[in-house]
């Protein structure tokens, strides 16, 4: 396996630049547009098969969307390139629908020194030293998992997906007793933001989202039910005679750049957007997962036997995580295909340029990891699903950020080890302990919205 490994954020950062010698060139508009529309229609017709085709059309492409143009970057090497350069930064319109539901001090949108300091902040609770201690948790609600499907009732893949996400994340980041009720208040709230938070990014309609009708009603209840539990938890902590190493110890033990706590509202906006960011992809991943396990039953076996020659018939657990290879090639290769961050955004900060191309200053910058990790130049049978492509031998001639489903440079995912330490206990117990099939009603075609995921996902587990 070769995810690009953790930034280190005292390196100094690159420039967006590789040296050149000709004048930048203004990059070409992408192929298909249509007078007025532009490429809007395409893009929202089929965004993962239009945002592939680029590549056709060049390292750097210009997307007209209505009177904006948007630069596509379809190489990996120009991703990475654009990923560790300093001239670009988080922001826009998206980002900006994103801050005024979440909060605008949370971590995934700060940009700059605030940037670096809160980063620094967390990764106590992230990094890779600090993940046996979560393990338990893990184990626990995979274990949990495997149990509540032992009835033989259709399982929904949806509902139970992003339930053991959150719960995790709410249980493991913000450890104690008085979690277990309330990360299923967490879970309710969150159920019902994810169906509703794309929409409202895509589609900024502002008041009209105020109106009082019960779909507005029952999202920003949700919403206000997330950040009243969120200060609850803070506020228990404080209380609580128990400091576990864990995220809110490290937030509560911040200081900002005077040296002072930092406040409230950071701290809470903190929790709330790295409990969603942890959630939300997890939770897509993990139905992506148990789509994948439906799909290729020979894969679901030879996890089966990897898990019991490693194991044997006890529960899985921490320690067995890195002793089970092939279960870890599965879940990377699924990434490849169905990576659940499938679109990333950049703003240029400056004039610049990236590879040969000028981008100009206050430019938007998109780029497709489900594009980058499909390409034929980069992966022989780059459609096919092929987890021994991860097998060290093969691994070595996947190019340079080829393969980057937790991003790169100061903005990648500080959640890396985490998810797969989880992704891998998941995977190996239901696998150990079911096969799969698709149930009547199943509808697995991919789901677009702020992650990539099957829409309804209805599942038989078999038990072995
Ligand atoms: C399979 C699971 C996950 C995937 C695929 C994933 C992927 C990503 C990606 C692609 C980014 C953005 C990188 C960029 O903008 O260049 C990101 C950022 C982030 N992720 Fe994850 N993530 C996952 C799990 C988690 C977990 C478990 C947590 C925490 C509990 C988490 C917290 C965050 C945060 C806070 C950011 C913002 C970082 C920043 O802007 O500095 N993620 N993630």
């Amino acid at each position: 396996m070769t995810l690009e490994s953790s930034p280190d954020l005292s390196a100094a950062p690159e420039k967006g630049a590789p040296s050149r010698s000709a004048e930048p060139r203004v990059p070409p508009v992408a192929a298909g547009g249509v007078p007025g529309l532009g490429h809007g229609w395409k893009l929202a017709r089929d965004p993962l098969g239009f945002l592939s085709g680029l590549r056709d059309d060049g390292e750097v492409v210009r997307l007209k969307l209505g009177p904006k143009t948007v630069y596509a970057i379809t190489s990996p090497a120009l991703t990475g390139a654009l990923a560790l350069s300093t001239d670009f930064k988080i922001g826009g319109p998206l980002w900006e629908s994103l801050e005024s539901l979440l909060g605008k001090q949370g971590v995934a949108t700060t940009n700059g020194p605030l940037h670096q300091r809160q980063r620094r902040a967390i990764q106590p609770a992230f990094r890779l030293d600090a993940i046996p201690a979560y393990g338990p948790i893990m184990a626990q609600e995979a274990h949990d998992l495997v149990e509540r499907w032992r009835s033989g009732a259709t399982v929904d893949v949806m509902e139970e997906s992003f339930r053991v996400a959150v719960r995790v994340a709410a249980r493991c980041l913000m450890r104690g007793s008085y979690m277990d009720e309330r990360s299923e208040r967490i879970c309710a709230a969150l159920a019902t933001l994810f169906s509703g938070m794309y929409q409202r990014m895509v589609i900024p309609l502002g008041p009209l989202y105020r109106l009082p009708i019960p779909a507005n009603r029952e999202f920003n209840r949700a919403l206000a039910d997330l950040h009243l539990l969120v200060d609850e938890i803070i506020a228990a902590r404080r209380a609580s005679s128990q400091k576990p190493d864990d995220l809110l110890s490290a937030l509560l033990k911040a200081k900002d750049e005077n040296g002072e706590p930092i406040g409230e509202q950071e701290i809470h906006d903190q929790v709330v957007a790295i409990v969603t960011a942890g959630s939300e992809t997890v939770g897509s991943m993990v139905m992506s997962l148990l789509q994948v396990l439906a799909d290729h039953p020979e894969q679901t076996d030879k996890i089966h036997e990897e898990v019991k020659t490693v194991v044997g018939e006890r529960p899985v657990s921490f320690g067995d995580v890195r002793k089970l290879p092939h279960t870890a090639n599965v879940i990377v290769e699924t990434m490849r295909l169905r990576p659940a961050v499938w679109i990333l955004t950049r703003r240029a900060v400056t004039d610049t340029v990236l590879g040969e191309y000028r981008i100009p200053a206050g430019a938007d910058v998109v780029y497709s990891p489900y594009a980058i990790q499909r390409d034929p130049r980069s992966y022989a049978e780059h459609n096919e699903f092929d987890p021994d492509r991860w097998l060290p031998e093969r691994a070595k001639d996947v190019p340079k950020y080829a393969m980057t489903p937790f991003g790169v440079g100061n903005r990648k995912c500080p959640g890396d080890h985490f998810s797969m330490a989880e992704l891998t206990l998941i995977t190996a117990a239901i696998a150990f302990a079911y096969r799969f099939e698709q149930a009547p009603g199943s509808d697995d075609r991919p789901r677009i919205g702020i992650t990539l995921r099957p829409r309804r996902l209805l599942l038989k587990a078999l038990p072995r």
